[in-house]
């Protein structure tokens, strides 16, 4: 129906990517409002965050891939200029990406393991980047969630030093 661009504070110090609108999103213009977008925002919740404040959300693919397919290679390339676009505006200090797609085109990595990539700092155009599940994921394998929650709290510690690292001025 619409290209789903994004939603939230345009100066976020937090910018987390999805995967690409669902049929709920095409709906209402807006990204993770359906069941993911419920747990999405749970997660922020558990870490004092909130959709709009500080946040921004977006989406590796801007429109929703026919039938809720995971966005093929192309479509991930396709898209990936607008994301690079936004975070270019945005210019947050921490990137969240959320699953394989947003992994994927964020590291510009063909085989990505979210499994593997979580717990460490890596980059995406020169702003730090860390990697958790998708949360369509976890509403499949809630036995994972508890390895979410790792990830939200080491996102919390990381945003805190990068934070620290700024406010530290060097003495004139
Ligand atoms: N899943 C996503 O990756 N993005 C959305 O906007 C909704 C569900």
């Amino acid at each position: 129906k619409q290209a789903v661009v994004g939603v939230g504070d345009s100066h976020a110090d937090w910018l987390f990517v999805g995967e690409g609108p669902g049929a709920d999103e095409d709906e209402i213009g807006e990204p993770f409002v359906g069941q993911a977008g419920k747990l999405l925002d749970n997660m922020l919740a558990a870490i004092q965050l909130r959709r709009g404040t500080d946040v921004y959300i977006a989406n590796a693919v801007k429109c929703r891939p026919p039938g809720n397919r995971t966005p093929s290679e192309d479509e991930l390339m396709a898209c990936r200029p607008y994301l690079l676009k936004q975070i270019e505006m945005i210019k947050p200090r921490l990137i969240v990406a959320l699953g394989g797609s947003a992994a994927k085109t964020l590291l510009q990595q063909t085989d990505v393991k979210v499994g593997e990539l979580r717990g460490q700092i890596l980059y995406a155009q020169g702003i730090p980047l860390v990697v958790t599940y998708h949360p369509s994921y976890l509403l499949r394998s809630p036995m994972e969630k508890a390895k979410a929650w790792e990830d939200l709290c080491f996102m919390r510690r990381t945003m805190r030093s990068l934070k620290e690292q700024t406010s530290i001025r060097p003495d004139s």
